[in-house]
């Protein structure tokens, strides 16, 4: 049986990924190919449940290590319940964040370091991305456009700035790991030209 693809996409808040992810789910359906499209935190039930409570304003008591260790559980439920099989049946899975957003978020922007690399390899257990986009836009203009198109913050869209920088510190930084799936795409343009790069990437995988 064909092996299936893992891709994902990762950025900033605000940084434009919900519009390309339609593009690459797009790029497959018009190649016959069977597309999952799935999101962290979430992607199932249980996953869910976790990411109302990530996610609720309300919890400003959350330390940082246990909001590191629900994201953690979420995305072993979803590894377990959904991506694992998926990939197994031969599908295309496209995953809106997974794995380097906790290494960003929790690693970079809350301060925990390495341990949330090793806590996160036991939540994924092997399932690793082909092909992650890192959607690259300053923090900023991000939060900028989420304030004009949506006017609501999540808990975590509401940190200090500086938060965001340190998160996009960490994007960059896994950008620049040996032998990364990572591929940075500046998200500063026009939907049509960071299009056109993505699926250059894709027919590079495709015809692999
Ligand atoms: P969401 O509304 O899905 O944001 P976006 O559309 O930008 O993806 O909320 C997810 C939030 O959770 C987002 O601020 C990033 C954060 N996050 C983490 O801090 N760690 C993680 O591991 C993941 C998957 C997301």
């Amino acid at each position: 049986m064909k092996k299936g693809l893992f891709i994902t996409i990762e950025g900033p808040d605000g940084a434009g990924k919900t519009t390309q992810i339609d593009n690459i789910e797009r790029y497959f359906a018009e190649r016959g190919r069977t597309v999952v499209r799935t999101r962290e935190p979430g992607g199932t039930s249980i996953g869910e449940k976790l990411r109302a409570v990530l996610l609720d304003p309300a919890n400003t008591e959350m330390s940082p290590i246990t909001e590191m260790l629900i994201y953690a559980a979420a995305r072993a439920q979803h590894v377990a319940e959904k991506i694992r099989p998926a990939i197994d049946r031969g599908d295309v899975v496209i995953c809106d964040r997974f794995m380097d957003s906790s290494i960003a978020y929790q690693g970079y922007g809350r301060g925990l370091g390495e341990c949330v690399r090793d806590v996160n390899l036991i939540a994924v257990d092997g399932v690793l991305p082909d092909i992650t986009f890192l959607m690259d836009l300053d923090p900023a203009k991000g939060l900028a456009r989420i304030a004009a198109n949506r006017g609501t913050e999540d808990r975590l869209e509401r940190e200090a700035l500086d938060f965001h920088y340190r998160i996009y510190e960490g994007f960059l930084a896994l950008c620049d790991e040996p032998g990364t799936a990572m591929v940075r795409i500046d998200a500063d343009r026009t939907v049509e030209e960071i299009k056109a790069d993505i699926y250059a990437k894709l027919d590079e995988i495709v015809t692999g």
